[in-house]
């Protein structure tokens, strides 16, 4: 069977960090509050150089690298983002020609939190179906610049960031390598609970991020569990066999609540929230590139992706590294 392979990973942070006590100068809130409720202690903001576009660029580039794979090799860049840098043309063009690899596919996908799961079964179902040969696929964020600085309800929460992994269609068995199984789901009755006020064809502005996160809380915990017991019977795999979880990076008390009803130790789940903060569609590929490149992630294994965000979009992926 064809599946789409996974050949190496990538991230990029900005150069500023920002941290839980610079905040607490700025509103109404502390480091002791931020940790408690969130695992967040510090989060990555974009410089006015720094944009969604060289972010994932440079994730891209390090992914790349990473697979041993040239940029003249790519024929398909899906990424997935809700902040690019323009309106159009898409980011994932611009990541195209920055790489250099003009005539190939490339598009952006806007699913928020969950995009990266978006875009991965996109590039998936082309590679699969032999549209592409090789998939960069991308998330990348500058979502500081949808944060409304003054609520603290939200501008703690959030960080910037990307994160690439490259993806070839090859011939394996069925106990090969490869995306095993994947499910996406959306529900746009909950608009109101996750949503930017703005937008080029309603205000003609950016607009600024609002959430009811407890709402948000609620709903992605139940959710992401149905999500991850369908990805379960559709690969007909055990939880217990899964290596690593890499989740959405929203909440640290999210990630607990979902290993525990999956049966699993948080420490089978790979935590980045802490130093990341929610970076969006960025925070799985970020997450998994940081258990990749300190090698807790291993080829052979089984590695659940998932993750959950504003539209409601959520989704869950499996695939043997
Ligand atoms: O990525 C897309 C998916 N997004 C998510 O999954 C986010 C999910 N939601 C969450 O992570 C949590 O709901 C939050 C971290 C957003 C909030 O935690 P919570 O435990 O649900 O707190 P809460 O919203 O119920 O607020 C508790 C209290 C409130 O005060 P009162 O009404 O009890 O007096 C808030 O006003 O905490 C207050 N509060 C803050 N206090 C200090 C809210 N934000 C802050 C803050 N600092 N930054």
């Amino acid at each position: 069977m064809i599946r789409s392979v996974f050949k190496g990973a990538g991230s990029a942070l900005p150069r500023r960090i920002v941290s839980n006590a610079e905040l607490a100068e700025r509103v109404d809130t502390s480091d002791e509050w931020i940790r408690e409720r969130t695992g967040i202690t510090q989060r990555y903001v974009a410089g006015d150089d720094e944009t969604t576009g060289t972010l994932a660029t440079a994730a891209a580039r390090a992914a790349l690298a990473d697979a041993g794979i040239e940029a003249s090799a790519v024929d398909l860049i899906v990424l997935a983002t809700a902040t690019p840098d323009s309106t159009f043309p898409a980011t994932a063009t611009q990541v195209q020609a920055a790489l250099g690899c003009n005539g190939g596919a490339a598009f952006d996908v806007a699913a928020v939190c969950s995009g990266f799961l978006y875009a991965l079964a996109t590039a998936d179902s082309m590679l699969r179906t032999g549209m592409a040969k090789c998939a960069l696929v991308i998330g990348a964020e500058t979502f500081s610049r949808l944060l409304d600085w003054d609520d603290r309800a939200t501008c703690v929460l959030f960080g910037d960031g990307a994160g690439a992994m490259v993806f070839a269609a090859e011939e394996v068995s069925e106990d090969g390598p490869g995306v095993i199984a994947t499910k996406l789901h959306a529900d746009g009755a909950h608009r109101e609970l996750l949503y930017v006020d703005g937008g080029p064809s309603t205000t003609g502005t950016v607009g600024k991020l609002r959430m009811k996160g407890r709402e948000v809380f609620r709903h992605a915990v139940v959710n992401l569990a149905e999500v991850l017991e369908e990805v379960l019977v559709q690969a007909d795999v055990p939880a217990g066999a899964i290596d690593w979880i890499v989740p959405h990076q929203a909440n640290l008390r999210i990630l607990e609540a979902t290993a525990r009803k999956l049966g699993l130790p948080i420490d089978k789940v790979v935590v980045t929230v802490d130093r990341h903060a929610n970076t969006s569609a960025a925070s799985v590929p970020l997450a998994f590139d940081a258990a990749w490149r300190d090698g807790r992630i291993q080829r052979g294994q089984l590695v659940m992706l998932e993750a959950m965000g504003g539209g409601f979009t959520w989704g869950a992926s499996l695939l043997r590294v």
